[in-house]
């Protein structure tokens, strides 16, 4: 505990000599989030984090997260200096989707407009038309819809199908998947439920269909959040990366909230929705970035160029 009073206390003092500033994930250590918190950065989801960074008069940020929002915050701002506690924080989504492959599937669908997830590499962001967030995801679909305009959508198969479903769009899916949410167990689920009856169901929705239809709320960390402290409700179900529970107890205190099962959780293990990659940020590599400057993002600027325009589309709709 010591020990970890002094890395707290060094990773303020160096924020501040750095003029730098924590951006966070709901998904990573609860000792980031509150110093990034304590700090005047900022703990939210996806598409905060992006607003945050690129708003922030910071000429440094560090993100605690996974690689794709390092590159976020790099598109939007390419002049500012962009740390990460570790650089292979990456993503099962990103990975199941790589940017050679994603282009062939887009040249064989020229009439679509292309609609990603934030959770892709910068080169496949340059291809897309639209980015999107789970927060923001379903109305911008609504919107492509109402125009007439068939999407082609990326990568993750299951957010994909809830927004096809809810819109009625026209939309040809990439099947990628989260590999935390696609544990999470319908019939194991419904179980559970019936054991804690009173209980509201808070669902993210990289979840599969069979989980998803049980939601009382659907939507990204934020939104889950906000649900947990207003809603009139004393116990949760979450089906989201355990990570969110720290801000949930905090948000809605006297609340109970237990974590949703996975094949892997139900039996044997208690913490299994839990992301590895965000969970390569901790306390001793974000001081060892901080004091030597190493880990730093870069997106080839061309790339970054033609990828902050799906983003801004986003920013702009969201605005
Ligand atoms: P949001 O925080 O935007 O809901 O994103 C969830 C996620 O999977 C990030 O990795
Ligand atoms: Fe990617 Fe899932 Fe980890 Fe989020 S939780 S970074 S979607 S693998």
């Amino acid at each position: 505990a010591h020990e970890k009073a002094e890395l707290k206390e060094r990773i303020r003092r160096l924020l501040k000599e750095r003029e730098a500033v924590l951006v966070a994930h709901y998904y990573v250590d609860a000792d980031l989030q509150d110093l990034a918190e304590e700090t005047g950065g900022c703990v939210s989801d996806s598409l905060e984090m992006a607003r945050f960074g690129r708003d922030h008069p910071a000429k440094t940020l560090v993100v605690a997260g996974v690689r794709f929002m390092g590159e976020t915050a790099k598109i939007l701002s390419p002049e500012k200096t962009i740390l990460m506690p570790d650089l292979d924080a990456t993503c099962s989504l990103d990975l199941g989707c790589p940017a050679d492959e994603f282009a062939k599937f887009c040249d064989q669908h020229p009439d679509r407009t292309v609609v990603v997830y934030a959770n892709t590499s910068a080169a496949v962001k340059a291809r897309a038309d639209w980015m999107v967030t789970s927060s923001i995801g379903l109305d911008i679909v609504e919107h492509l819809h109402a125009q007439g305009k068939k999407i082609l959508w990326a990568p993750d198969r299951h957010l994909g199908a809830y927004i096809q479903k809810k819109t009625g769009a026209d939309m040809l899916l990439w099947q990628g998947s989260c590999l935390v949410h696609d544990e999470f167990k319908g019939v194991e689920l419904d179980l559970l439920r019936a054991e804690h009856p009173d209980a509201k169901v808070l669902v993210h929705p990289e979840s599969p269909a069979s989980v998803v239809a049980q939601a009382d709320v659907v939507g990204s960390t934020t939104q889950l959040i906000n649900a947990a402290q207003t809603m009139d409700a004393t116990t949760f179900i979450v089906a989201t990366d355990n990570g969110i529970l720290h801000k949930m107890r905090m948000a809605a205190p006297g609340k109970h909230f237990i974590e949703a099962p996975t094949a892997g959780n139900s039996a044997t293990c208690k913490s299994c929705a839990h992301c590895p990659w965000m969970a390569m940020n901790g306390l001793q590599n974000l001081v060892e970035v901080l004091e030597s400057g190493k880990n730093e993002i870069f997106v080839d600027p061309e790339i970054g160029r033609q990828a902050v325009r799906a983003i801004d589309r986003m920013l702009d709709f969201a605005a």
